[in-house]
């Protein structure tokens, strides 16, 4: 069995997904910014310092995967981040800081680890529902939308490039869920939204769900955690 990297993992969706492959018994590889002290205490491999915009971090985590001389069988990218604006609020600087770490970020750390894929292997790419063109009929949310339907485009491209390597790549929406991405919302929003948002170990049961069942032949899609088909 191969090696399931999850990037992104200090807290959420990926942190929670690490905890479960490790615990149901997969080979996991933790990819954070900081430390993951809490997960390497449960025995999980942690690579630190993983930032997805960097060259050089991305760089040193496949040195690492190579002189362990692992085979990923799973590399999924679900580090990313969310701040909101208006068209009277955008930032031109924070579009380019949304578009580095949720759009270059998956595409340099796929293109970084392609050699360590084989035949058989899953990539999933976190985006959101938020970045689809047919789904969007609330406008606003300029950086954020932008940098997720541009990595839709990411993972779909990926899907056909690395088809022919026998290599199964999905677009992943996770659903809503209650995490630290949401703080920027407002309270009072966020509080009316909980009842309705999963928890970040469903929602990385969801998805985990998905990849185990993903196949060359079923890829190429946008997919939600609940398995359902979305538009792009
Ligand atoms: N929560 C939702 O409702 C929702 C809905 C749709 C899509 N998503 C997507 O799901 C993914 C996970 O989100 P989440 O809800 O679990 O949010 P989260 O709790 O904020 O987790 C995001 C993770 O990404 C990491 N990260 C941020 N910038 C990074 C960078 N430059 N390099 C490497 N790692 C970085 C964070 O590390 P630090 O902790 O060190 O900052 C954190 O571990 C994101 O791509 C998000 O856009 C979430």
């Amino acid at each position: 069995m191969g090696t399931k990297l999850i990037i992104g993992a200090d807290k959420g969706i990926a942190h929670a997904m690490a905890i479960a492959l490790h615990e149901r018994g997969d080979d996991v590889l933790a990819a954070t910014m900081g430390d993951g002290a809490d997960l390497v205490e449960r025995g999980i491999a942690v690579e630190p310092g993983v930032n997805v915009t960097s060259d050089d971090a991305v760089a040193a985590l496949a040195k690492r995967v190579a002189n362990e001389d692992l085979t990923l069988d799973w590399l999924v990218n679900v580090a990313g981040v969310m701040f909101l604006d208006t068209i009277d609020t955008v930032d031109y600087d924070d579009v380019r800081n949304q578009f580095e770490i949720n759009t270059v970020g998956p595409l340099r750390a796929v293109r970084a680890l392609r050699d360590r894929l084989a035949d058989g292997s899953k990539v999933g790419i976190f985006t959101s529902r938020v970045g689809s063109l047919n789904d969007n009929g609330s406008g606003g949310d300029y950086a954020y939308r932008i940098s997720k339907a541009a990595a839709n485009m990411v993972a779909l491209n990926l899907s056909i490039d690395l088809a022919k390597e026998g290599v199964a790549v999905q677009a992943l929406h996770p659903g809503l869920v209650n995490t630290n991405l949401l703080d920027v919302m407002n309270p009072e929003d966020k509080e009316k939204a909980a009842a309705i948002l999963a928890t970040p170990e469903s929602a990385a049961e969801g998805i985990i769900s998905v990849l185990d069942q993903l196949t060359v032949e079923t890829a190429g899609k946008f997919q939600h955690g609940n398995g359902d088909i979305l538009p792009w």
